[in-house]
């Protein structure tokens, strides 16, 4: 028989997974039916993007979010793209969206031939700053030719793309309500929060589509995946036509535009059906790691807790602490290096997109929030399957960190 692939880094998008005494960021647990429901595509011979897991998983999501309609696609970063397609972007559009995020949700607006407009974030729960991006549709774009248009550039306004960042929600109502005024499509990209609820419903239930993510790295994982809700139901047509290369006749093999292979395959959704089994318990143990580190390591001079605001409850993706270094005795950088020293993996939030060599010249609305959480911003090991004893650990290097 082969030996087994050893291949440390296929596990997790972030960071190596935990091996001996290292203790990895976000490494997924596999403990429930996934071996059992793969083995049956394997078995079956359904490995690929047709096959009855694929369905299964949509029903599964679509009836644990409540909302009409899930498409099942091969990344987050796909069904960001095919998101704004449906929601009638076009190229040349501007959309409105976060600096400080992953930088799949600029990259897909690019795809669409669109342009981002990059909004700082506010520094009470380091989301999109809803306020500025208010004040730039309200106050500053202008309405000419049948829509609202940039007065830098006349570019029309195409969509808000609202990402819930590291788990905690956007503060939806306001950005929902001028979307409203102006007929903007708002998308979610709740990638980082599945299972966050905003105003006590989940995201992903409020914008005229969602998406989500299944890396490796995320509350629950098909290795790779994503997916696509939306209660509109021309809408979820729309974008399954454009997740399977846009068939207008199967049968003689007619296409009616350039489409896209962008549908999950049966073996990862076979994954997606037995994590999505086990999600509550994923949040559960999200919100578990979250509330010791809120415990025990407050009162740290310069130490944020990650926030979490009255009207949100956060997924808790990514536990992450803010150092200020006028105020903590070492600032991200150095406890970093710390930490590693003693074997605990963290990272860095990404650099704020406005500043990225990738979309250099986009416009940004403020941005010294975004640099300085970029700078001041690191995120603590925080796996599903992280044990009290390893958390402890890390718990204790942190406190050490302040004691020098
Ligand atoms: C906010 C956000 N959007 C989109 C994505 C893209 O998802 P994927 O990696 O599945 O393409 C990610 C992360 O991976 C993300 O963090």
């Amino acid at each position: 028989m082969s030996q087994p692939l050893k291949c440390p880094q296929a596990a997790n998008a972030l960071t190596e997974p935990s091996s001996g005494s290292r203790i990895a960021l976000a490494e997924p647990a596999i403990g429930g039916n996934e071996w059992a429901y793969v083995k049956e595509c394997l078995d079956s011979g359904w490995v690929s993007s047709a096959g009855a897991f694929v369905e299964r998983f949509e029903a599964d999501f679509a009836g644990y979010l409540g909302v009409g309609h899930a498409a099942a696609t091969v990344n987050g970063t796909a069904a960001l793209h095919v998101a704004l397609l449906a929601a009638g972007v076009l190229p040349d559009d501007e959309v409105l969206m976060p600096s400080f995020t992953f930088i799949a949700p600029a990259n897909a607006v690019r795809y669409a031939g669109a342009w981002p407009v990059f909004v700082d974030a506010e520094p009470g729960a380091w989301q999109m700053d809803v306020e500025r991006a208010i004040d730039f549709l309200e106050r500053q774009c202008h309405w000419s030719d049948g829509a609202l248009r940039n007065p830098r550039n006349g570019r029309r306004i195409g969509a808000i793309l609202a990402v819930h960042v590291l788990g905690h929600p956007v503060d939806l109502d306001p950005l929902l309500a001028v979307a409203a005024k102006h007929d903007l499509p708002v998308i979610e990209d709740a990638a980082e929060s599945l299972g966050a609820t905003y105003r006590d419903r989940y995201v992903g239930r409020f914008g005229r589509l969602a998406c989500f993510s299944f890396n490796g790295n995320k509350v629950m994982t098909t290795g790779g995946g994503g997916m696509v809700v939306t209660d509109d139901a021309a809408l979820a047509k729309r974008v399954r036509y454009l997740t399977t290369t846009a068939k207008d006749d199967a049968d003689e093999g007619i296409h009616g535009q350039v489409g896209f292979n962008y549908r999950l395959t049966n073996i990862q959704a076979a994954m997606g059906c037995a994590q999505i089994e086990q999600l509550e318990d994923f949040l559960a143990a999200k919100r578990r790691i979250a509330a010791r580190y809120a415990e025990d390591l407050a009162g740290l001079p310069g130490l944020s807790l990650m926030p979490e605001e009255p009207w949100a409850k956060s997924a808790f993706w990514l536990y992450s602490i803010r150092l200020d270094p006028a105020r903590a005795p070492c600032d991200s950088r150095e406890l970093r290096r710390r930490l590693r020293a003693a074997g605990i993996d963290t990272r860095f939030f990404w650099q704020p997109l406005h500043l990225s060599p990738a979309h250099a010249g986009a416009e940004i609305l403020g941005g010294a929030v975004a640099e300085r959480l970029h700078g001041e911003v690191l995120s603590l090991p925080c796996s599903t399957g992280l044990s009290e004893a390893a958390q402890a650990r890390v718990i204790a290097a942190v406190r050490d960190g302040f004691d020098s």
